[in-house]
């Protein structure tokens, strides 16, 4: 065990953990942003640089501070390692400056965004956002590209985190789904426009950050925040049949798997992921077909969250009168 003290807060931690995980077992906001790193799938991270924090002291051995901010989703922790997070002007100014480059391209349109609500780099940008661009250039644009017919691809909210290529690699069985180009040309798409259609591809939809990958069945049909989650189950023969049906009264507008805090798919009680299958996500919107648990909150800081009335106080029928 090593220990490792982030934020003033000091933890004891297995060898080779990562300062974001070592982070995560603290919890609360001492936990860096994540926008490309997905504990469920392993190679993801490294590629967004939200999760910079600054390492004040490397180790117990060599006490000297790490001259750049570093990627705490690939760093290993040192035993006597000391981190600022929240608490270091560095990381803030920072990550302000992550933020306006990841909208250098991405557009503000989430008025009409699916994704509204449950979007990553709304709620950074909210955070870190600056009120105005200082970028003058062209934005990138694109030709539409079909995926099929249950997978939207909007390429210019893409922020290139390739957790989708994660996904595409890892739970289907025929990877036809890439990064084609490199820098500025770099883009999502099929390859020799190939559509998905692997029983585990509507994943993507989850895990992507932004508004990128979008489900057409449920695209412009309600706001998040307007619909009920609720925890459901169905016998499934393909996945655990563990999800999240999102309620208009008694309609289901769409299914999703079930999300922690970070905003990555929870795991079942033997450890696997509860990735959920396409025949789950997709096809099964009526109610009949799902036995409803009750209530899902939805831990993650987001305006779903919001407007809720959380309080135990009985209205009495004499107020009501
Ligand atoms: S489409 Fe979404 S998940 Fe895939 S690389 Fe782009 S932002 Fe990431
Ligand atoms: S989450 Fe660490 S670089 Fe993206």
């Amino acid at each position: 065990m090593v220990k490792v003290t982030i934020d003033d807060i000091q933890i004891e931690v297995e060898e080779g953990t990562t300062i974001l995980n070592a982070a995560r077992q603290i919890g609360g906001d001492v936990v860096p942003p994540a926008m490309c790193f997905y504990s469920k799938l392993p190679g993801t991270g490294g590629k967004c640089r939200t999760c910079l924090v600054e390492v004040a002291a490397g180790s117990e051995k060599d006490p000297r501070p790490m001259p750049k901010l570093v990627a705490s989703c690939s760093t290993p922790v040192m035993d006597g390692m000391v981190v600022k997070n929240k608490t270091s002007e560095r990381v803030h100014e920072n990550r302000g400056g992550i933020v306006e480059f990841l909208l250098i391209n991405h557009p503000l349109d989430c008025p009409i965004c699916d994704q509204a609500g449950e979007c990553h780099l709304q709620d950074l940008g909210f955070e870190h956002g600056k009120s105005a661009t200082r970028y003058k250039e062209k934005r990138r644009t694109f030709d539409p590209i079909t995926i099929g017919n249950k997978i939207k691809l909007h390429m210019n909210r893409c922020i290139l985190c390739y957790r989708c290529v994660a996904v595409a690699n890892q739970l289907t069985d025929k990877r036809v789904h890439g990064v084609l180009h490199r820098g500025d040309h770099a883009e999502i798409s099929t390859y020799i426009e190939n559509v998905i259609e692997n029983d585990f591809s509507g994943n993507m939809i989850d895990v992507c950050p932004v508004g990128a990958l979008t489900d057409k069945t449920f695209r412009f049909k309600s706001r998040v925040w307007f619909l009920k989650p609720m925890e459901a189950s169905c016998s499934c023969s393909k996945c655990s049949g563990k999800a999240v049906v999102w309620m208009f009264g008694n309609e289901i507008y769409r299914v999703t798997a079930r999300k922690d805090k970070y905003g990555e798919v929870e795991s079942n009680e033997d450890g696997k992921t509860a990735w959920i299958c396409n025949e789950c996500r997709f096809d099964k919107k009526d109610a009949s077909k799902w036995s409803i648990e009750g209530p899902r909150t939805i831990n993650r800081h987001s305006v779903i969250s919001q407007n809720h009335y959380t309080s135990d106080r009985k209205i009495t029928d004499k107020k009501l009168n």
